[in-house]
């Protein structure tokens, strides 16, 4: 894809365009993890729920992974061939569950609580399951770690151990990682798992491994797919994946254009007509994005900020071989995943107008106008 030549064809800034010849890449690398260790894959809708991603997705995956009634319902609408639907939230609610549980083919319960009270409302022929909080932290963030003290996230294994009357339970999920580019957490998380829960294992239909690896950046797979062969071997189940980030970061670009320059306190500071609103998780976790323009060692420093009234709306520093005007066009990579689904428009600055880039073709996919603002926040 060749960026440069892309500045000049998109009419519309900021632009999110997505790149699908790499969203095939991507899922034809897992469609081989999957041929090679017999896993089933899920596309985690939450890391970029756009009709296209689901509708290129929908082939080459066994279904999709949803956290909600709005994921489930966006994601059965592109749901082909039997595929499966499953569910695991914290937030599961009374009122939405005779809408929600026709939908789902599986459903992981986050708590015993949960589990007990949604039994008592009825389920039809969704296989039920538990989210297991293994209880092995591998993020030195607690923000983002699943397996922190006091988690809000799965049923302690240890808990479990000693739990009984749970014969409906047909699956076990686990997810405890974000951005791991090795599979060390997930070998040691499964070695607990067979240590601890062996024996309920073996009564199981299904096990979901959760999303949190970036499989694009593991060279050697074959960890893995000892790992899942050995459990489908060991314990006759389906196992499931559910990659979110893996699927789409790598195929998202968001396309700015500079907006204006001025000194502060002896930096350069140019101000982009996008802002930590379309990616709130540069402010939320201090994200450094990856910017096609930066040239390590060149001379020209400058503070990228955003154009919203927030003091910390701001990209960070980067380096420039030569000074920056107004009118100059920058590229951040890799932010398909998180980016667009958390935008917002503080300020009421407009989302990004988005593209979809496929065999050197670019395509306006969706533009935003002030009525989609109006409708948000008017009455009539
Ligand atoms: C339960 C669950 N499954 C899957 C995912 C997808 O993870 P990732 O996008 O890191 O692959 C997440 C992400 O938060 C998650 O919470």
């Amino acid at each position: 894809m060749d960026l440069q030549s892309l500045k000049a064809q998109i009419d519309n800034s900021p632009a999110f365009v997505l790149n699908i010849d790499l969203l095939q890449k991507n899922l034809a690398q897992l469609q081989t993890l999957r041929q090679q260790s017999g896993c089933k894959v899920l596309y985690s809708v939450k890391a970029l729920p756009f009709s296209a991603v689901l509708k290129i997705a929908n082939p080459w995956v066994d279904g999709f992974a949803v956290s909600s009634l709005f994921e489930a319902q966006l994601a059965n609408e592109f749901l082909i061939n039997d595929g499966s639907l499953h569910l695991t939230t914290p937030g599961l609610s009374p009122d939405e569950w005779s809408d929600l549980s026709p939908l789902l083919s599986h459903i992981s319960f986050n708590s015993l609580t949960q589990y007990q009270r949604f039994l008592t409302l009825g389920i039809n022929s969704t296989s039920i399951g538990l989210r297991i909080n293994p209880k092995l932290s591998f993020l030195n963030d607690n923000r983002f770690d699943p397996c922190r003290p006091h988690s809000k996230l799965g049923v302690d294994i240890d808990v479990l151990t000693q739990a009984n009357r749970l014969q409906e339970i047909k699956g076990f999920h686990i997810h405890s990682t974000f951005s791991a580019t090795d599979f060390t957490p997930l070998t040691k998380t499964v070695e607990k798992l067979r240590n601890s829960l062996g024996n309920r294992l073996a009564q199981l239909d299904w096990l979901n491994l959760g999303g949190g690896y970036l499989f694009n950046y593991v060279n050697d797979h074959q960890p893995l797919i000892n790992l899942i062969s050995g459990l489908k071997e060991d314990y006759k189940l389906d196992v499931f994946i559910e990659p979110g980030k893996a699927i789409v970061d790598n195929t998202g670009y968001l396309f700015s254009t500079v907006l204006d320059i001025f000194m502060s306190d002896g930096k350069t500071i140019a101000i982009l007509d996008t802002s930590v609103n379309h990616h709130p998780e540069v402010f939320e976790y201090q994200r450094r994005l990856d910017l096609h323009e930066h040239q390590p060692n060149a001379k020209h420093h400058v503070i990228l900020a955003g154009s919203s009234c927030l003091a910390g709306d701001i990209f960070g520093e980067y380096q420039f071989s030569e000074p920056l005007k107004v009118g100059d066009k920058f590229v951040f990579k890799n932010v398909g995943a998180y980016s667009l689904i958390k935008a917002n428009r503080f300020n009421g600055y407009n989302l990004p107008t988005i593209y979809s880039y496929q065999n050197q073709q670019l395509h306006k996919e969706k533009q935003y106008h002030f009525s989609d603002y109006r409708q948000q926040w008017t009455t009539n």
